[in-house]
């Protein structure tokens, strides 16, 4: 049990990556804390979680609104008294081309996106810098490396995304606390469904393993790096693609 006695938050689990990566870490014997926006997915999302790990629970929170976040934080640090694993994995899309983006598509994705781990870190942090570690993953993207067609918004938030992971590896690493982040490629989710078919069938073509990544792949990734296999992991960015970009 990879992950036992370790109590782990999770943003953006009610469904996609986020849920997958919370049963996975269930599997693994940690408490889950699923927050998301969406109340009504993320009890759905807790009941399955609880069948694996009766102690974990859904809470709903907008990671853009820094008073919630920061009283929920406190809120679990009173109860459990150890926060030992942050995944800021939650993240929103509103792509257009260059030229046509509005002010509001760009708020929106930067507001989430990049505010929203910024509030979720800095109060998850501060704790684990006083109980002297812990671990923070981030989702990144492709899109943050190598940009992405309509995404000027989303590549920029991604970017910015690993900007942070590398600040905070170095100013949380003296103090025990592991940053990281995982970039996805291609995954089969609701946010990749509203890509068209096309485009789609045109990613698998060109991904090595020929096809496109599932939730759990990228829970796998999160699992390894919120665990103590990767002590010695800080600053780093993995890609999980399957190839796509090498
Ligand atoms: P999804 O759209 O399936 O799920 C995202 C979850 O975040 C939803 O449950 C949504 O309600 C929640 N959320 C949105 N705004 C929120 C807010 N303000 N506060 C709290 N929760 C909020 O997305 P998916 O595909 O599971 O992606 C998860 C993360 O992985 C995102 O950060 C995404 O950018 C990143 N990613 C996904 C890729 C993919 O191919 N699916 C590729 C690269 C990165």
């Amino acid at each position: 049990m990879r992950l036992q006695g370790k109590v782990a938050i999770i943003t953006g689990a009610a469904r996609g990556i986020g849920l997958a990566t919370a049963l996975r870490f269930a599997e693994e014997s940690a408490q889950v804390i699923l927050c998301d926006i969406d109340e009504r997915a993320g009890r759905s999302a807790e009941s399955a979680v609880r069948k694996i790990s009766p102690s974990s629970r859904f809470e709903r929170l907008d990671v853009t609104d820094r008073g919630s976040v920061e009283s929920l934080t406190r809120q679990l640090h009173d109860e459990c008294k150890h926060l030992d694993i942050l995944i800021n994995n939650a993240g929103v899309t509103a792509d257009a081309q260059f030229l046509k983006m509005t002010e509001d598509q760009w708020d929106r994705v930067m507001d989430v996106n990049l505010k929203g781990v910024f509030h979720c870190t800095q109060a998850v942090a501060a704790i684990m810098v006083d109980q002297g570690g812990g671990k923070i993953v981030n989702a990144a993207s492709m899109a943050g490396l190598y940009g992405n067609f309509g995404q000027t918004n989303y590549a920029a938030t991604k970017a910015g995304v690993i900007g942070m992971t590398r600040v905070w590896a170095r100013e949380l690493g003296r103090k025990g606390i592991c940053v990281n982040a995982v970039a996805p490629g291609f995954i089969d989710t609701e946010m990749t469904q509203k890509v068209p078919e096309k485009i789609r069938t045109m990613v698998v073509e060109k991904t090595p393993l020929g096809r496109m990544g599932s939730p759990r792949d990228v829970a796998s990734a999160y699992l390894f790096l919120a665990s103590n296999e990767s002590d010695f992991i800080n600053g780093a960015v993995i890609s999980v693609d399957g190839g796509l970009v090498i």
